[in-house]
């Protein structure tokens, strides 16, 4: 699903479908936008499918979207989240604190982000080059 804000796609795995990844916000006068990523059912987490997915749309967002800033937030809590965008590179911007709201409590997430060059320079380790 595409619009000038947002593309949305289908994380599939053997042909059936596990979860979402999308590019959402995009700001073309910054050429910014912020990522979202879910693969839904517990069975299929943990199988390295959230970071093949991850590596798909970041893909996406910088080589043909030409985007120069890719950004997340994620729940200060997710420890599988951060060490995920830790090790792909995304910088930590800051705590957003108490940003959400569920089920009676607050809780801070964290705002990361990956640049277009800093991209550029990561593509040659053995990480990115799975595809
Ligand atoms: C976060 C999420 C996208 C990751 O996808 P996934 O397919 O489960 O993760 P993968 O199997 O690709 O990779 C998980 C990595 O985290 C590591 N990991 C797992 N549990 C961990 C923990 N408690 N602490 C640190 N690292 C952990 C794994 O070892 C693996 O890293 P490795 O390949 O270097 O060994 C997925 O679990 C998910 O959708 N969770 C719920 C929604 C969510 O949190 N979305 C992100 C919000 S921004």
């Amino acid at each position: 699903m595409q619009s000038q804000t947002d593309r949305v796609f289908a994380v599939e795995a053997g042909g059936a479908y596990i979860g979402n990844a999308g590019i959402h916000e995009i700001y073309w006068p910054a050429r910014n936008a912020r990522l979202s990523l879910i693969i839904g059912s517990k069975e299929q987490q943990g199988r390295g499918y959230g970071q093949a997915a991850l590596r798909a749309i970041v893909r996406i967002g910088f080589d043909d979207l030409n985007l120069h800033k890719l950004w997340l937030k994620v729940f200060s809590t997710n420890k599988r989240g951060l060490y995920m965008y830790d090790k792909h590179g995304f910088i930590r911007e800051g705590t957003m604190r108490q940003e959400y709201y569920h089920r009676g409590e607050f809780h801070d997430m964290i705002r990361m982000s990956l640049l277009q060059e800093e991209y550029r320079s990561l593509q040659e380790t053995e990480l990115w080059k799975d595809l």
